[in-house]
């Protein structure tokens, strides 16, 4: 039975470059939460893709001496393979020179006109092509792009002008009444005296490049290229086409996931768009910090970037995944280091998670021929253990509504490492020297076999690889019934079940060899 649908999207990269870490967090935690959600029973839809218009994109290619599809080609398939390598599990891959977006664009920016929302009038500003954002005088950083830092060209041309600034004041009452569509709270206010400093109308059309979507009613001009890309989350759902039943069925999003540096565009400029058609506005906008480099945001226009290919291949995609994951508070920034991606996973990954399992599955072979028992009644230090591991799943699945996914994976490991404790508490090595304490025995590794089934489930979405390496060492392969969310219920492997030892789930890194 569904608990409902739950629709959830990450940005449309630029295919400018190859994507690097920062990229891959976004994705990774949009994966993560996919994933939990339907872990705990949700009917969900995971959506990415590519936003492959805009100046930038053109002038690029040129300069490679290709065309622009063919240059945008060649790097959506690297991002493609990325997320395979990843193991990034979305429905859907929406790339905005397909024919079933473009006509969907054509097709807002038409009504909007018909409506009087968009007008034509002369523009003259300032552009910040590889951020594609248009700037004021007034908004500029002593002359440069308040966000990159790089130059802006001036630009004066006709172009068309939606009219942001009628829909301030229904915007405002909205976020008013809807105090969490924009999450984190920081963010909103931030949201919140932009548009009370005043909204400007907004431009949304250019004519000195063509490697666009053009406007309907005057080819001479093509989209803006954010109201574009911003259309992708329900282009990519049918919407407006004869085959529309996943925009029924999934609009609007749960969780519109992007950084923090695109916040404006998405809690402003596409709900208003969507005001603008009478059509329901996403549940939620969650804009999520930056992984940092020691010298400053690793960006593709600053050219210092980390290749995550490079990381899966060295440490595997669920250590990388792990580490994404665990080291960016909710909402804030983090720095990115190979020695903070290498001790995760020395501390969390090989001495925490993985060794209970083997210190366990080796004990259970040597004193037990790797057979559980029925565990015996137990004593006030097991059900210690037994009950963090029962309030765990609950723990976790409040975070990870609260997109509090680093909390989520803490609150996960402390599980594991009281099970550590436990295990020097209970002493198993001294019970098996005692044939009188056999039952003891069987009781202490039962029941961290039946934790370390728990953390699996619970670290499946963040780890989906772990599953199969854990599961036949446990002797539960063939038990589904045993991975599922609804099985977090103590004591369900049963007794018989043979547990083996197997290959170590995450070697220890040489730090002095980094
Ligand atoms: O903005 N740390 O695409 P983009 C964390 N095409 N996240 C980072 C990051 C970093 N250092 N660098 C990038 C665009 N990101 C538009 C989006 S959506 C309708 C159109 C992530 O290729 C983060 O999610 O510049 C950020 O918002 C996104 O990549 C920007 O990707
Ligand atoms: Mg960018």
């Amino acid at each position: 039975m569904s608990k409902g649908t739950f629709y959830i999207t990450t940005p449309i990269y630029y295919p400018s470059d190859k994507l690097h870490i920062g990229h891959a967090y976004t994705t990774v935690a949009a994966d993560a939460i996919a994933r939990f959600k339907k872990l705990t029973g949700y009917d969900v839809y995971f959506l990415t893709g590519s936003d492959e218009h805009g100046q930038k994109i053109e002038r690029t290619a040129k300069e490679k001496g290709k065309t622009p599809q063919e240059y945008v080609d060649k790097i959506v398939a690297g991002f493609k393979h990325l997320w395979a390598e990843l193991n990034v599990d979305y429905n859907d891959f929406i790339r905005t020179t397909e024919e079933r977006h473009k006509k969907v664009v054509k097709t807002f920016f038409q009504q909007l006109y018909e409506q009087g929302d968009i007008y034509k009038s002369s523009y003259k500003g300032w552009y910040c092509t590889p951020c594609e954002t248009f700037f004021t005088e007034y908004q500029l950083e002593e002359g440069k792009c308040p966000d990159c830092g790089r130059e802006v060209e001036l630009l004066e041309e006709e172009s068309y002008f939606f009219r942001m600034s009628k829909y301030a004041d229904r915007w405002l009452k909205f976020i008013e009444e809807n105090p969490d569509f924009i999450q984190p709270d920081t963010r909103r206010n931030e949201m919140v005296s932009f548009v009370k400093q005043g909204l400007e109308d907004l431009c949304v059309s250019r004519t000195t490049f063509d490697w666009g979507i053009r406007v309907p009613f005057d080819p001479k001009h093509v989209v803006y290229v954010w109201v574009d890309a911003l259309t992708n989350y329900i282009s990519a759902l049918g919407y407006g086409s004869d085959n529309d039943q996943l925009y029924q069925k999934y609009w609007p999003a749960n969780v519109h996931l992007v950084g923090k540096d695109i916040m404006r565009f998405h809690t402003i400029i596409w709900p208003i768009m969507l005001m603008a058609l009478n059509l329901p506005l996403p549940k939620k906008v969650v804009g999520h910090g930056w992984l940092l480099l020691e010298g400053g945001k690793m960006s593709k226009s600053k050219g210092n970037v980390v290749d995550p290919l490079v990381l899966i291949d060295k440490y595997g995609a669920d250590a990388v995944r792990y580490y994404l994951l665990r080291e960016l508070p909710f909402g804030s920034d983090g720095y990115y280091s190979e020695e903070a991606l290498a001790k995760r996973i020395n501390n969390d990954l090989a001495n925490d998670y993985g060794n209970l399992l083997s210190r366990t599955a080796s004990m259970l072979v040597k004193y037990q021929q790797g057979v559980l028992q029925k565990p015996q009644p137990q004593g006030e230090l097991d059900e210690e253990l037994i009950n963090l591991a029962l309030e765990t799943p609950k723990v976790v699945e409040d975070y990870m509504n609260k997109l509090q996914i680093s909390a989520a994976a803490e609150a996960i490991g402390k599980l594991v490492a009281r099970a550590n404790k436990y295990l020097e508490e209970t002493a198993p090595w001294s019970l098996a020297k005692d044939e009188a304490q056999a039952e003891r025995l069987n009781t202490v590794l039962y029941n961290v076999i039946e934790v370390m089934r728990f953390a699996t489930v619970m670290l499946t979405p963040f780890m989906p690889n772990i599953p199969e390496k854990v599961w036949p060492q446990m002797g539960i392969e063939d038990k589904p019934e045993l991975h599922s969310w609804e099985s977090l219920r103590w004591g369900q492997i049963p007794a018989g079940t043979v547990v083996q030892r197997g290959e170590v789930l995450f070697p220890r890194i040489d730090l002095s060899k980094l």
